[in-house]
């Protein structure tokens, strides 16, 4: 079992530490001051690491996110998954990317490459199926990850990182302040289970436009019936086509942090730690508290292989998944 802390320190004294167990990236520390702030929601120490939250900055898969009943038919063959989030099947099952213990390959001073290999029948899912992830840091603060899979038969693939952020640093209260800024025009509304109902909702008027940045609160807070339903914002958006372009933007106010998104995804989940409650200590055994972080998880949409609407997550042999998700810290 690999328990090292593999660290990547650019220029500016922004440090980015993650494990072998699902990729998961451990902390970034922003410098502040003479100092740093940890921005990322974990725990001090490798053992509280593997025991504690499952996908805490993880690398989530095969498919990240949730399918309805856990089912999908491809070519003809009906799957059924492991049920392991109310009727649904949750980032790829209790055996997901997030639990394996990748490979770890350092390719110069700014980059590692993860890799795994999940065979077939995995978690049920067909093909087996080759994954790397490039870890690099760069002196524009972009900690970027290169995700790449090939399979073998055909099947389907969503890949995602999970880490959770709060720009005052972990532990230090909530994000209900931080301001939010997506650049996107619609979103998928869900139903009760958190399925998307395959509508590609307008914006226009609703608590969560948030094409102009606003405090989150605003959207919780509001009488939203999406938010109502969940809690909180647990959304997938879908992000504007203009390459290049930043898909989020968050800003905690009074430090003027900021932590930005490019990506290749269609989509990104934006998930505001519903589930915290303060009966788990995260670093420096601080509670974390609802709300305590924010995760922004760029990815294809929920349940996409059951929505013909939605990009397709089937992949073929022969063919390569290629993503990038690039998250730029600003201090
Ligand atoms: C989901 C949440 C879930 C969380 C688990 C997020 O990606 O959208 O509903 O509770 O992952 O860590």
């Amino acid at each position: 079992m690999d328990k090292s802390i593999y660290q990547l320190k650019n220029d500016n004294g922004l440090i980015v530490e993650f494990i072998s167990q699902g990729g998961k990236i451990t902390s970034a520390k922003v410098p502040s001051g003479n100092d740093y702030v940890d921005v990322v929601i974990g725990y001090d120490t490798i053992d509280e690491i593997l025991s504690g939250d499952d996908y805490f900055s993880a690398m989530c898969g095969r498919v990240a996110n949730r399918i309805a009943d856990g089912k999908f038919t491809l070519e003809g063959k009906d799957y059924q998954l492991a049920i392991n989030n109310g009727p649904n099947a949750l980032h790829g099952g209790p055996e997901g990317f997030h639990a394996k213990f990748w490979e770890v390959e350092q390719l110069n001073k700014s980059s590692y490459k993860l890799s795994t290999t999940s065979p077939d029948g995995e978690e049920n899912y067909p093909g087996e199926l080759k994954v790397e992830m490039v870890y690099s840091l760069n002196n524009d603060n972009e900690f970027t990850i290169d995700i790449s899979a090939t399979t073998d038969k055909t099947t389907i693939v969503n890949l995602t990182s999970h880490p959770y952020f709060n720009l005052k640093g972990c532990g230090n209260g909530n994000i209900l302040d931080h301001l939010l800024e997506i650049n996107a025009d619609t979103m998928t509304p869900t139903n009760e289970n958190q399925i998307p109902t395959g509508e590609f909702r307008n914006l226009d008027g609703t608590a969560m436009d948030f094409r102009s940045a606003k405090a989150i609160k605003e959207a919780i807070e509001s009488d939203d019936e999406q938010v109502k339903l969940c809690g909180g914002i647990d959304h997938n958006w879908v992000i504007n086509k203009n390459e290049n372009a930043c898909a989020l933007r968050l800003t905690e106010p009074e430090s003027g942090r900021t932590l930005e998104l490019y990506t290749t995804q269609p989509g990104v989940q934006v998930y505001t730690a519903i589930h915290f409650d303060g009966s788990e200590a995260g670093k420096g055994k601080k509670p974390l508290e609802q709300f305590g972080g924010i995760a922004i998880e760029a990815q294809n949409y929920p349940d996409a292989i059951n929505h013909p609407n939605f990009p397709s997550p089937v992949l073929k042999p022969g063919e390569t998944y290629k993503e990038q998700i690039t998250y730029k810290f600003g201090f």
